[in-house]
């Protein structure tokens, strides 16, 4: 009763009479609706040394009946289950029991913990899947001037860096604006919901946005940057054929900074050059680890 996940992360279907034995455990237990304000979660099943097992058939299928969007995804020798968005606590809860009532111990881990414990790429194959990333705490945010007087906010590391670097294409004559810095839950959901609304579905709009609780915006170490010379190419694909996009290539890393999404990463997110993140801290470098593995420069 071993399977790999589907190379597409999609649920495989089978093992009904296991489905019939465990529905009762389920019946009538709401598990989807209520956008969850707790923190982010990765649901991890570790399930054997090979690296070619993973949770079976019957498993996978009564995870979806628990939680219909979530994404499989095998690392190593690690099953790794992204729960939807918009999961109650509830549905987490009942997966671990689920699990547990099928003999495999699932693990709850916290973004760092997955950045120190899962070795390997998180290889998706095309589907869009996003790590959990916790919420900057306001003592570690500043204040940075953004795009058309908006105060944003960014991680002080970052805001520091980002400061020096916009110095220094300034003297380039470059005009390097910050769009987009931290964002809390609800502007990502609000930013979520609305790609959900123009893609048409949750796994279409992850191509484009992260879901609330697992964007890099919410570390305040990501930033969206444009050319203050070229605003018709701002959030716009156009941005990479700006001279600010050319100096940052050349020069982002001396700051720390470094593309999050570049063309062909391996989360299976849209290319976005004017998303950058911040690792030039440990602490900033720890938080993206995983992400970094999945994409490696
Ligand atoms: N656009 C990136 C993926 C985000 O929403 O964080
Ligand atoms: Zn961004």
């Amino acid at each position: 009763m071993k399977i790999t996940c589907h190379p597409q992360g999609r649920w495989q279907p089978g093992f009904r009479r296991l489905i019939a034995v465990l529905a009762a455990f389920w019946a009538g237990l709401p598990v989807w609706g209520i956008p969850s304000r707790a923190a982010p979660k990765l649901v991890v099943v570790p399930v054997g040394g090979s690296g070619t097992e993973s949770l079976s058939p019957g498993v996978l299928e009564q995870l979806h009946s628990l939680a219909p969007d979530a994404f499989c995804r095998q690392i190593g020798s690690t099953s790794v289950i992204q729960v939807g968005a918009f999961h109650r606590q509830e549905s987490i809860d009942l997966m671990l029991e689920s699990l547990a009532l099928l003999g495999l111990e699932g693990q709850v881990w916290s973004p760092e913990a997955a950045a120190l414990n899962l070795g390997g790429g998180g290889s998706t194959e095309g589907i869009p899947f996003h790590w959990p990333y916790p919420v900057a705490s306001e003592a570690d945010l500043e204040p940075v001037s953004g795009l058309g007087g908006r105060v944003e906010r960014l991680h002080q590391e970052a805001a520091q860096a980002f400061r020096q670097m916009q110095q220094h294409a300034q003297a380039s004559n470059i005009s390097l604006v910050l769009i987009s810095g931290f964002r809390d839950l609800s502007v990502q959901t609000a930013l979520f919901r609305r790609q959900i609304r123009r893609q048409g579905s949750e796994q279409a709009a992850m191509r484009l946005s992260a879901p609330p609780g697992y964007s890099e915006h919410h570390t305040g170490y990501a930033l969206d940057m444009g050319d203050g010379r070229h605003p018709q190419t701002h959030l716009q694909y156009s941005f990479a054929q700006t001279p600010a996009y050319a100096w940052l290539v050349q020069h982002a890393p001396q700051y720390g900074f470094e593309l999050s999404f570049p063309p062909g990463n391996g989360q299976g997110v849209n290319y976005e050059p004017w998303h950058w993140r911040y690792v030039g801290s440990p602490q900033a470098a720890a938080l993206f680890a995983q992400a970094r593995l999945a994409s490696p420069w």
